[in-house]
């Protein structure tokens, strides 16, 4: 993105890109359903430090990204701000497409979803990223079909999709099934024992010499020249075995402009989607709200901008396949988690509002036990089955103390920091079931141990004994006596949190730039800096309440 190009879209803030913290993702049991072993990652918090917590374990591997995010419209959801300044909206568009970029599969593809506000832009931003060899496609989609008659200038009824690959080499879209519209095209007037056909023009718009004769209708023998700058697509001979099989149509009374006939039986089964999405076969906005209601009878406020199942499902079946991983960082009301889930694909979704609690939470629950037979569930016959975990961000590791020192979060107990470190070095974090001080790989060979205690020598030695020939390991802790450092050549002691300064920016809980609210500012207590004090204080932190609110956690990430 740095790198200057003749053509360019510039804004205030763009050469700033910020070095973010890898955050671990911390799974709340009581909010996970269904399947335990699920795969499915239903992620609240702000979505550019939930794509940098996935980028380590998921780069590369996702096949379809669907993303919705707002519009940049000046409105005011009841559920999220839609209005920031252009250049930040830029900003931070850029800097969540270019993860996203990451995480695609080769093969992969990603559908951004847009109006008119930001459309051109988004587009030059897209290019930039993926590259314009990339762009596959817009698709326009007929949001709503009833002209809004205080519209000031038009009535706007649609919004776009801009389709990229990541490499176009590798990506391939898959085709929808014929449609009975498409079929009722095809008919059987002459009872052609071939069986239903219809016909398309014999000419093509090109004057070339040896396909400029006159045809001759064997029934009425009237003659027939292409219209002037045109020829015929066949040559002489071609053209007369197809009439000699029957393939050519003069109309019921063989006076007409001769055609080419076209049999059902000879063409595809399925067909390319095409740029153009009406209502009737991707649905509309005000039935994307009917499904929401449906779900939520009794809701107070709906959410204001869901998708209709059948768009999202159209999407999902030209990007994907069943059993691959989809993405949508911009979550809102669920639509794309809930639609992936019903039709076999493996998701995550990310989710900043507390709408992920009151809108994505029951309606993927309702989706898992099969209750949900709103949008596509009918056309995909689900009956329900699977679950999905749900993670929160941690805070950041490293917290400013009242000097100004950067100090392990009090928040972080001793797995949540082992965890953490592992992410932060590069490493996966798969504690050994025997051996304490194998907390994570990154080969076979090379591991990680992160202690909150006095590393002494003692104990470096008896690692050391435990450790097989080739084997290295990395030791994160927060003191060490001096003797450990070069004691084993394959033994690397390292200080937390000196290791870790300059690395990325710590301290950074929102990079949404207010486009909703994390929390209510004024009610929030003060943070409490680590030490010895009174432990009631330590949880009063501003921010996601995590950590100590979770004994009981299934899972870090
Ligand atoms: C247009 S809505 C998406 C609607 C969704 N497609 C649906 O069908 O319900 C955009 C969503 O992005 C969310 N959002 C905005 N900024 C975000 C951020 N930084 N991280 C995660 N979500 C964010 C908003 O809270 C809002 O729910």
């Amino acid at each position: 993105m740095s790198k200057k190009q003749k053509l360019e879209l510039t804004w205030i803030g763009k050469d700033e890109q910020a070095v973010l913290e890898p955050r671990i993702l911390i799974e709340d049991p009581e909010k996970s359903y269904g399947d335990p072993h699920s795969e499915n990652m239903l992620i609240h918090g702000d979505n550019l430090l939930a794509l940098k917590a996935l980028e380590q374990k998921f780069a590369g591997k996702v096949k379809c990204i669907y993303i919705d995010p707002p519009y940049n419209t000046g409105s005011a959801f009841e559920h999220y701000e839609d209005g920031i300044e252009h250049s930040l909206w830029l900003t931070l568009l850029r800097d969540r497409l270019v993860i996203l970029k990451h995480l695609l599969r080769d093969d992969g593809v990603i559908f951004c979803q847009i109006d008119d506000n930001e459309y051109a832009y988004l587009k030059v931003l897209a290019d930039e990223i993926f590259g314009r060899k990339n762009f596959i496609s817009s698709i326009a989609w007929q949001k709503k079909y009833a002209v809004k008659s205080d519209s000031q200038f038009l009535s706007e009824s649609h919004e776009y999709i801009l389709v990229y690959a990541k490499n176009i080499g590798l990506a391939k879209l898959n085709r929808l099934p014929r449609t009975a519209e498409q079929d009722a095209r095809y008919k059987n007037p002459d009872n052609d024992p071939r069986g239903i056909w219809t016909s398309g023009p014999l000419q093509r718009n090109e004057a070339r010499d040896y396909a400029i004769y006159p045809i001759i209708s064997p029934l009425t023998k009237k003659s027939h020249l292409p219209p002037k700058g045109t020829s015929w697509r066949f040559n002489k001979d071609k053209l007369e075995s197809l009439i000699a099989d029957d393939r050519i149509w003069f109309g019921a009374n063989g006076e007409n402009v001769p055609r080419l006939k076209r049999f059902l039986s000879d063409v595809a089964s399925d067909v390319p989607a095409t740029t153009w999405w009406d209502y009737k076969t991707a649905g509309h906005n005000d039935e994307g709200k009917r499904e929401i209601k449906k779900l939520f009878p009794n809701a107070e406020h709906v959410f204001a901008t869901p998708k209709p199942e059948r768009l999202i499902g159209k999407l999902l079946h030209l990007g994907s396949k069943p059993g691959d991983l989809v993405l949508d960082s911009f979550l809102g009301s669920g639509t794309t988690a809930a639609v992936a889930h019903k039709m076999g694909r493996k998701w995550i979704g990310i989710e900043l509002g507390d709408h992920c609690d009151t809108h994505c939470v029951p309606r993927l629950q309702k989706v898992c036990d099969g209750s949900d037979q709103g949008g596509i569930s009918k056309a995909v016959e689900w009956k329900g089955g699977g679950g999905f975990k749900y993670y929160d961000l941690a805070p950041s590791l490293l917290k400013q103390d009242k000097h100004g020192n950067f100090v392990i979060s009090e928040e972080y107990n001793a797995d949540m920091l082992a965890a953490a470190m592992a992410k932060q070095q590069g490493f996966v974090f798969c504690p050994d079931q025997e051996l304490y001080w194998k907390q994570g790989y990154s080969t076979e060979q090379d591991f990680i141990f992160t202690t909150t205690g006095h590393l002494t020598v003692a104990m470096l030695d008896t690692i050391s004994e435990e450790m097989a020939e080739g084997e290295h390991l990395l030791i994160c802790c927060k003191k060490y006596s001096a003797a450990c450092e070069k004691r084993y050549p394959n033994i690397q002691v390292k200080k937390i949190p000196k290791m870790l300064m300059g690395r990325c920016e710590f301290g950074q809980e929102d990079y949404s730039l207010n486009i909703v609210n994390l929390t209510d500012e004024e009610n929030a207590p003060e943070f409490v800096p680590e030490g010895p004090g009174d432990e009631s204080q330590k949880s009063k932190v501003k921010g996601r309440k995590v950590g100590n609110k979770n004994p009981n956690q299934a899972e870090l990430f």
